[in-house]
């Protein structure tokens, strides 16, 4: 075994994902397959840093801090496919895992994506298991579904895919990040992390939300509207889309019983003033995720303007301003 160390960049959904599909009876559900398609942007300096390395027994500490059970079960799980990856049958070595998350974790800001993403890439770096992106990919997507988009960087696809064994499901990067000169403000809302997570709130959703059906029906249609509205570099009908398909997820969300409500009052304070600032010719379109921050899709020369004007909202904590990021990186050493 060696020692890796990987950066990941985290991604936020431009068209969304939500939901599982139904696991196929006799299959395990460790596929965490997708029930709908989804677009996504890698984040320039939200990012996760990853270690992987030999050690007399399993031990993960994240931002400086030992951790056991919760997470850190999850991470050595995660190991353990890669190992299987590899065909072995036996057991995998011990390792140390040492991970840093240059982002708030676990809030709705895509820890998780960045998070897996490292995770896998140091993980078969460390664990000598030689596979392309693609296959890093569906690997990362197992650990968790949005993770599989932060292998690269710029524009990503993630398809839904029919197949039961999961291998047309795959992620590929549509453009680099130097493709279109955009902006996502990040407009934080709380602090904390969220309540309800969002593998149980999927689940939830997909068991009982009236409304699942229909977002999975519709979502196909708003993944090829995202793709074109790109590849035209068009922001206008991208951020019709965008919003569409994030207040159809929450309408989705709130249909599910308990009802999953991620929103605070500032989120729906910003919302509002977006729009308002649109009326007035300041063009910006927003999402949001498993959490209550908004994050606003921009051309680079709105920005600043869009910045300002939205930490004026009362209740606004901070506006980040992120560029499209890089693809992932790993070193693997001796
Ligand atoms: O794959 P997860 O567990 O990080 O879930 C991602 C869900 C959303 O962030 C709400 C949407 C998305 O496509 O990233």
């Amino acid at each position: 075994m060696r020692s890796a160390r990987a950066i990941a960049h985290s991604n936020i959904a431009l068209v969304k994902y939500w939901g599982k599909r139904a696991a196929v009876a006799g299959q395990t559900d460790d596929l965490n397959l997708p029930a709908v398609g989804s677009l996504s942007m890698t984040l320039d300096s939200l990012r996760s840093e990853t270690q992987v390395g030999p050690s007399p027994a399993d031990v993960f500490t994240l931002n400086g801090e030992a951790i056991e059970g919760g997470m850190a079960t999850k991470v050595f799980r995660h190991l353990d496919r890669i190992w299987t990856a590899r065909g072995e049958k036996g057991a995998r070595p011990p390792c140390a895992v040492d991970s840093i998350n240059h982002l708030p974790t676990s809030a709705g800001l895509a820890s998780s994506a960045s998070g897996f993403a490292a995770l896998t890439l140091a993980g078969a770096g460390a664990l000598e298991l030689e596979a392309s992106t693609a296959t890093l990919s569906a690997l990362a997507r197992r650990g968790s579904g949005s993770a599989s988009r932060s292998l690269w960087g710029g524009f990503v696809r993630l398809d839904r895919g029919e197949l039961a064994d999961g291998s047309d499901c795959v992620a590929r990067q549509l453009f680099p990040a130097d493709y279109w000169d955009v902006r996502l403000l990040v407009v934080h809302t709380a602090r904390g992390k969220k309540a309800v997570g969002s593998t149980a709130g999927m689940e939830e959703s997909r068991a009982t939300s009236p409304y699942f059906d229909a977002w999975v029906a519709t979502s196909e249609a708003d993944l090829a509207a995202g793709e074109a509205a790109l590849a035209a570099r068009d922001l206008a009908t991208l951020g019709a889309v965008m919003e569409q398909s994030m207040f159809k997820m929450h309408a989705c969300m709130l249909a599910t019983r308990p009802p999953i409500l991620y929103w605070n009052g500032v989120t729906l304070e910003v919302l509002r003033a977006l729009w308002e600032a649109r009326q007035a010719g300041i063009e910006g379109y927003g999402t949001s995720d498993a959490g209550p921050h908004v994050k606003v899709l921009c051309a680079s020369e709105t920005a600043p303007k869009l910045e300002a004007l939205l930490r004026g909202v009362p209740g606004v904590l901070a506006v980040d301003t992120v560029r499209p990021g890089p693809d992932a990186q790993v070193e693997v050493s001796p």
